[in-house]
């Protein structure tokens, strides 16, 4: 963790802690989970340093940190791939083909959702609804949404950024 990232805990701690801060300079209890949220937000994932910011900060102890953590689907202990594929699992995909897909990437990448591949080239993750049904099925690489996408389009994508070739979702 470079100097830049610890000023971003710092700051990300001091500004969301602001709604959590009583009189006497004490942090709330419930500023637990906005907390991890914007440091996940900003970080990509909750590295051991921004745990231990936090319980510097707000004196939660790691071992209550790390519960949380841990129960809570939305949050990351490890960065995502370099290429982020998610799936959407919503209604108006599912029924054009969404499920096939799904089934298609846990083949090709061996990963189930929320695993990344061993090069840490891909992660893989499903999502109740990407807002964007009318484009159903839609599959987002980072941040650029595929639409009417199938099972082909898919494997055709994956095999592209493997190789190198055509990485525009980077
Ligand atoms: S159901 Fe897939 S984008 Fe809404």
């Amino acid at each position: 963790m470079n100097a830049m990232d610890k000023e971003k805990i710092t700051t990300v701690i001091e500004k969301t802690g602001q709604a959590y801060m009583s009189d006497e300079g004490k942090y709330n209890q419930d500023c637990l989970i906005p907390m991890l949220q914007a440091l996940q937000q900003v970080l990509g994932f909750l590295p051991q340093e921004a745990v231990e910011a936090l319980n510097r900060a707000t004196g939660i102890p790691v071992s209550r940190i790390y519960g949380v953590i841990s129960f809570y689907e939305q949050f990351k202990l490890e960065p995502d791939g370099k290429y982020k594929i998610t799936v959407c699992r919503g209604t108006a995909c599912h029924v054009h083909g969404g499920e096939k897909i799904i089934d298609t990437i846990r083949e090709i990448l061996d990963i189930d959702e929320g695993g990344k591949t061993a090069d840490n080239l891909f992660s893989f993750d499903t999502v109740p609804c990407l807002g964007a049904c009318a484009l159903a099925p839609v599959v987002v690489i980072n941040k650029t949404y595929h639409g009417k996408m199938n099972t082909q389009k898919t494997r055709k994508r994956i095999e592209q950024i493997r190789s190198g070739e055509n990485r525009s979702d980077d």
